[in-house]
């Protein structure tokens, strides 16, 4: 089992490392509608995640499916448009399983971003969260099986998933630039279905801040190995019942094209610092 984990790991690392993937220093996973920060990237190598061994290309609209590498604000980045989620097959491993691949090319740092409800009555929707740490309501934890030693112990600690230092880094940045970044807890739930207005109370009850249906998986796999992790949620709705109106993935998208500018400032910070 650990074996073809491995295995499989190494293919695809090894499949990108030849099609020109050298020492990226951070790795950007591109959440539900932001897809549009890759054009950003200079001298980019694009590989579609159909031609890269063992990886899940899944089928949501607003993803792109690529693999883009390159520079961005002087550094080698590489960027993964489009995630494949674990409520596309329940298959935990096929979700986490980028992440796997950006560890296994040596990233540093890997920055994670998402569209999510927004819990927090005092907030609103258009602004971005920087996740300060996460409850993972999944169900699913990728870490279960053998564990894989190369890359980190059986039970990693986690109280330091989001990098502190990083995060202090990035509100004075985002302070500087004029803009808004609450911290808070990101909540994931496997989905696909939105959440109830119950679950989001008890959601708020717990001490989540916002609720989406992905990161968590990708922030265990990089903890797991000790990588640094910064976490940028786009609040793109007031979580179910929180208004009273009903939610559709196609105000998720439809919202992220006002953000555009501020999410792709916040992810330039995010690789600099
Ligand atoms: N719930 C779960 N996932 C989401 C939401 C939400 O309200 N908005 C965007 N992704």
């Amino acid at each position: 089992m650990a074996g073809d984990l491995r295995k499989k790991i190494k293919e695809a690392a090894d499949y990108l490392r030849n099609a020109g993937v050298k020492d990226p220093e951070a790795g950007i996973i591109l959440g539900t509608g932001l897809n549009n920060y890759a054009d950003r990237i200079e001298d980019s190598i694009i590989i579609p995640y159909n031609d890269i061994p063992n990886m899940h290309s899944g089928n949501v609209d607003s993803h792109r499916g690529q693999i883009i590498y390159g520079r961005c604000r002087g550094k080698m980045v590489i960027i993964l448009a489009g995630r494949y989620h674990y409520y596309e097959s329940g298959d935990i491993q096929a979700a986490a399983f980028p992440a796997r691949v950006l560890v296994e090319l040596g990233i540093r740092r890997l920055i994670i971003t998402n569209a999510a409800g927004c819990v927090n009555r005092n907030w609103r929707p258009g602004t971005l969260m920087l996740i300060k740490d996460h409850i993972n309501l999944s169900g699913a934890n990728p870490l279960i099986g053998s564990n894989l030693d190369e890359y980190g112990p059986r039970f990693p600690d986690m109280t330091y998933t989001y990098d502190p230092d990083l995060r202090e880094k990035m509100k004075k940045r985002a302070a500087e630039e004029g803009i808004e970044l609450n911290e808070g807890v990101y909540t994931m739930m496997s989905g696909p279905t939105f959440e109830t207005p119950a679950e989001i109370n008890m959601v708020r009850c717990i001490g989540g801040d916002a609720v989406g249906m992905s990161s968590v998986p990708e922030a265990i796999i990089a903890n797991h190995a000790g990588k640094e992790i910064i976490g940028i949620t786009f609040l793109s709705n007031m979580a179910a019942g929180v208004l009273d109106q009903p939610l559709s993935g196609e105000e998720v998208t439809e919202a992220s094209k006002g953000i555009e500018r501020i999410f792709a400032k916040a992810v330039d910070i995010a690789v600099e610092i």
